[in-house]
């Protein structure tokens, strides 16, 4: 069958991985092979889960979170790149390894990745009351970056043109699933559970205000002066000149930044440029609908 192949499917630069429905959502296939033991996974009181919508910040959360612990140290978070350095607990990728095997292979404390949707959250993170970190992005901005992303990962479907990933996308049919519950779930477990709730329009407006957040959150006391070198390490420019944290060190056969670089803009209203007038009007409305039973709020642009 097409699951067994999986295990032989290699990369060559024109195959891609194929994506199936597990819970509701979408996902690569290789993770819906694994499901019951991502479900699982037994967390440590001391891990710190980062959590996203793809898309959404994660990478800048991690350098951010990791320089934080290790006390503005830019040397130590050069010793790997972002993809072994923070276990992806659901990922898998033929030739690379999964996230479950990098993350018990790995000392505590540990700094883990996720993006499922708060209600597949394997449980043992909340027995465990782990701190969470969550990051949320205005939905223009994170499906644009989706697109491209898309376009530049062999381990996620073809977006198909702009117009057709436009609907795709507001159909909730895209791996990890709709934006808008992802964004709601999590809103509504934050004040039930230990659980940081960022925005990355309010990263890019003050980073300093939101390192400092995150810094008390992980009961860090640090000197003006390494805040400050942490806001300078982990801007977009210097990141994505960092060969530790801009994904180059990924096969070409699977991430093409020929295609589109990982860090592509790192903007707050980069949409504008993509968003037809109609397709504006077009998402306004169904967002008013789908978010109209919750406050949660977003910035589209500054
Ligand atoms: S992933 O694949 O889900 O882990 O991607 P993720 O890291 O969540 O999101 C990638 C987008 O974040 C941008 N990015 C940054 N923006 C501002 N500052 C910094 N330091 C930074 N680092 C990464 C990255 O450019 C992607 O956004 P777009 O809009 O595509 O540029």
């Amino acid at each position: 069958t097409a699951l067994h192949k999986m295990e032989d499917f290699t990369f060559d630069g024109t195959k891609r991985l194929s994506v199936n429905y597990m819970k509701g959502i979408l996902q690569p296939t290789v993770t819906c092979d694994i499901w019951d033991e991502i479900w699982n996974f037994q967390a440590k009181p001391d891990d710190l889960l980062i959590s996203t919508y793809p898309k959404a910040g994660t990478t800048w959360t991690q350098e951010i979170v990791e320089l934080i612990q290790n006390e503005g140290d830019v040397e130590k978070s050069k010793r790997a790149p972002t993809h072994q350095r923070f276990p992806f607990l659901e990922w898998k990728i033929p030739s690379l390894g999964s996230g479950l095997e990098q993350a018990q292979a790995m000392p505590s404390p540990r700094i883990l990745k996720t993006h499922l949707p708060f209600h597949l959250l394997p449980p043992s993170f909340l027995e465990k009351n782990c701190k969470i970190i969550y990051v949320a992005r205005n939905p223009k901005d994170n499906m644009v970056s989706y697109y491209h992303f898309q376009r530049m990962n062999k381990a996620l479907p073809d977006p198909g043109t702009w117009e057709e990933y436009f609907e795709t996308f507001l159909a909730g049919k895209v791996c990890w699933g709709s934006w808008h519950e992802h964004v709601k779930g999590w809103w509504e477990a934050k004040d039930k559970h230990r659980i940081l709730y960022l925005f990355y329009e309010d990263m890019k407006k003050n980073p300093k205000h939101e390192v400092q957040k995150l810094t008390e959150f992980i009961e860090k006391k640090l000197d003006d002066k390494v805040l400050d070198k942490i806001v300078h390490y982990t801007s977009f420019d210097v990141m994505k000149q960092n060969s530790m944290a801009n994904y180059s060190s990924i096969p070409a056969e699977i991430m093409d930044h020929s295609i589109s670089p990982f860090m592509r803009k790192g903007a707050v209203g980069d949409w504008k440029k993509h968003f037809t007038v109609a397709q504006n009007e077009r998402f306004d409305e169904d967002y008013k609908k789908k978010m109209a039973d919750t406050r949660l709020t977003f910035h589209f642009q500054f």
